[in-house]
């Protein structure tokens, strides 16, 4: 099915979720989660010091790397268009979905600011290099879109969350709890509009799980140093392989989606099917190894 006839037979479905987000969602302020009388301490008369902080090293990491995606938003938003387009409820979907990850960056940063939680130089100049190269993980098909939009704000929601349980101030825990409470609707949005695609075309979709599975990335390229502050999310737990397998691999790909049960494949289809099976299991064997090693020798969070 081209994507023309995915969009279009998906529309009812799309209406539907669409107004079950509306009525769900409630609304919420981000000043009222801001810490403001801690204002007179913030850093801005010296160089920040990591023990301005309080928070470690990895926490720190997550924070940077979280506000720095959410801050990316203006590319999703010409992807997620590029997409969908721009009329009926797609059009309106994707203007309330960007208006509610605005927030997102508008909510962390405040906090992070009164907070005196990381380096706000570094964080600025981070967020410049970051957006002026536009880098964002692009989908080139609806349907691999569909399926990388409900695993991304799925892995979003749980690396927000993760970030959140590590942050000893309570207003940072409801920040980071708030923002992921967000990221869930959105993921159950795409969840079911993934699953309403299945039901059109099991096989291009199962063709379509199989690339943005297997090449599964979070979106962060283009921050500073990435790859090591990822080094650091992942030792923290926050967000590694057990993670990645045991909250969405296994719940969404295999339960909700139900890819192994599918049946009446193409052999296409079939070959995709198969090939997600095998790496959803080679994910998980080296997941606990790496929980064993991990067991041996402690971290440093
Ligand atoms: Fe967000
Ligand atoms: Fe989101």
């Amino acid at each position: 099915m081209d994507d023309v006839t995915l969009l279009r037979e998906l529309t009812p479905t799309a209406e539907k979720l669409y107004e079950r987000h509306l009525a769900q969602t409630k609304e919420w302020f981000p000043h009222e989660y801001v810490p403001w009388d801690r204002g007179p301490s913030v850093v801005v008369d010296r160089p920040w010091r990591p023990e301005d902080s309080g928070l470690p090293q990895a926490v720190r990491s997550a924070l940077f790397v979280n506000l720095l995606t959410e801050d990316n938003l203006p590319y999703y938003l010409r992807d997620v268009q590029r997409l969908f387009g721009d009329n009926d409820v797609w059009g309106q979907w994707t203007r309330r979905w960007t208006a509610e990850e605005a927030r997102h960056s508008v909510v962390i940063r405040d906090y992070l600011t009164l907070s005196n939680a990381i380096d706000p130089i570094e964080l600025e100049r981070g967020r410049m290099q970051q957006m002026s190269t536009a880098q964002v993980p692009d989908p080139p098909t609806t349907a691999q879109g569909l399926v990388y939009l409900a695993l991304q704000e799925l892995a979003t929601r749980i690396s927000h969350h993760n970030t959140g349980k590590l942050i000893t101030d309570p207003a940072g825990q409801e920040v980071m709890k708030r923002v992921a409470f967000d990221e869930n609707f959105h993921y159950l949005f795409y969840r079911d509009l993934a699953s309403a695609a299945f039901e059109l075309d099991a096989s291009a979709l199962t063709v379509a799980l199989e690339a943005e599975v297997l090449g599964f990335a979070m979106p962060g390229t283009g921050i500073p140093d990435f790859a090591s502050h990822s080094r650091a999310i992942s030792k923290a737990g926050i967000y590694d392989f057990r993670v990645h397998h045991e909250q969405i691999l296994v719940p969404v790909v295999l339960r909700h989606w139900g890819i192994a049960g599918l049946r009446g494949l193409s052999p296409e289809g079939q070959r995709a099917q198969a090939s997600i099976v095998a790496y959803v299991d080679k994910v998980g064997r080296v997941a606990s190894r790496l929980s064993e090693r991990a067991l041996e020798v402690p971290t440093d969070v």
